[in-house]
Parts: structure tokens; sequence; C-alpha cells
């Protein structure tokens, strides 16, 4: 008999092995509402604000993403989607509509995310389970959205800028590229998608 050896017996495996789906995902939705929590604290000292959310209808266009799994963000990516136009619907939902290029072509894709009990947070299922976080950054003209997936793999974050113009201030984006810095997020996974086709209206 050999002595069990320090290395093959860690117990990294051992939540999925236990855990039924149910509980493992309801431990990701308590870890992403520990993030977004934590996100809000630190909004205290940033030009982030709670948004008016009766403020957010109408178009938008993707200036900044930002990831930390940056393949999700290049080509092909699930979050390399860009906003054309937000809604809010009768039942306080959001509904996205996005563009997003498959295949070398342009796609529309529509979302609804659902209210969740805190202000200002979302849920919508896509590419996994998604927590959403809607800011204000400065003035209405610009929001960050900050959320945290769950798929089967590692829960990863994307940041977004979104303004009601095509293009924002160099200074503004560097601030957005500080805020993503803050969060963790490395300099070479915040992609600028202005100068990139955005498959905005035709
Ligand atoms: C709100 O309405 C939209 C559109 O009818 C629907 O897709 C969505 O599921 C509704 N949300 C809730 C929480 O009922
Ligand atoms: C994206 O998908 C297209 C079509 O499947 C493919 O031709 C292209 O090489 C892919 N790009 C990357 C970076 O994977």
């Amino acid at each position: 008999m050999e002595p069990p050896s320090g290395k093959d017996s860690l117990p990294v495996t051992i939540e999925e092995s236990v855990l039924s789906p149910a509980r493992m995902k309801l431990l990701l939705l308590c870890l992403g509402l520990i993030l977004v929590c934590a996100q809000q604290e630190e909004n205290n000292d940033v030009a982030l604000r709670n948004l008016d959310i009766s403020k957010i209808s109408g178009e938008w266009y993707t200036i900044i993403l930002a990831s930390d799994v940056k393949e999700k963000i290049e080509e092909n990516g699930s979050m390399r989607v860009f906003a054309d136009l937000i809604r809010v619907l009768d039942n306080s939902s959001l509904y996205f509509k996005l563009h997003a290029k498959v295949n070398g072509e342009c796609a529309e894709l529509s979302l609804v995310l659902d209210e969740t009990e805190e202000d200002g947070v979302y849920s919508v299922n896509y590419d996994g389970y998604n927590v959403f976080r809607l800011s204000e950054f400065g003035n209405p003209d610009y929001i960050i959205i900050y959320l945290v997936n769950f798929n089967k793999d590692r829960p990863f974050r994307t940041l977004k800028l979104h303004a009601r113009e095509p293009d924002v201030s160099p200074e503004l984006k560097n601030e957005f590229v500080e805020i993503a810095q803050k969060r963790g997020i490395v300099k070479e996974n915040i992609i600028d998608v202005t100068k990139i086709d955005r498959c905005s209206q035709p």
C-alpha cells in the first residue's frame, strides 16, 4: 500500500461531485450577488451612480468591452454583442436589441432582462446564467453594464461602456479603463470597439 500523496488527494472537484446542479447554481448565484454588491461599495468612490431606469430607453452604442475571459469578447465570443436599443417593458423587465457578427454577417439578437430583488440588478439566461448591474457613468448619456456569467465553466465577468453617441472622448475611455482595471480586468482584455463594424444602423 502506498501512502496517499498530498498532491493526488487534493479535493479539487469536491463541489462538482457532491453538489446537485440546483445547489451549484444557487451557490454560484450567491457568489454573483457578492461580486455585484462588492462592486456597489466600490461605486462610492468613482463616477458610477445608480441609474434612473426611466431614462434608459432609446438608442445606445457599445463603446468598450472588457472581460476577464478575453475570448468571450473576441471574434465569435458570446459577449461580443453590440447594443442598439434598450426599452423598459410594462413589467419592469428590460428589452435589449443587440447585434452580433455571426459567420461574418450581422445578426440581430434580443434579450429580456428580468428584475431581481436588488435595485438596478437584472438577470437573464444567455450563454449560461447572467447577473447584470447597470450604472450611470458621469451623466445619463453613459452607462456601464457589469455582468457576471455563470455557465458550466468558471464564472466570468464582463464590463461594458455604452453611450448615446457612436464615440466618446479619450478621457472618458481612460476613466472606464481605470474602472475595469480596478475590477481586476487587465488592459489587454479591454477592447475599444468604436473602430470596428458594430453592425449598427444600416
Ligand atoms: C416581462 O415581459 C416580457 C415580454 O412580454 C417577458 O418576456 C418577460 O418574461 C416578463 N418578465 C417577467 C418577470 O414576467
Ligand atoms: C469565427 O467564426 C467563423 C465562422 O465559423 C470562422 O470562419 C472564423 O475563423 C472564426 N473566428 C475566430 C477568431 O475564431
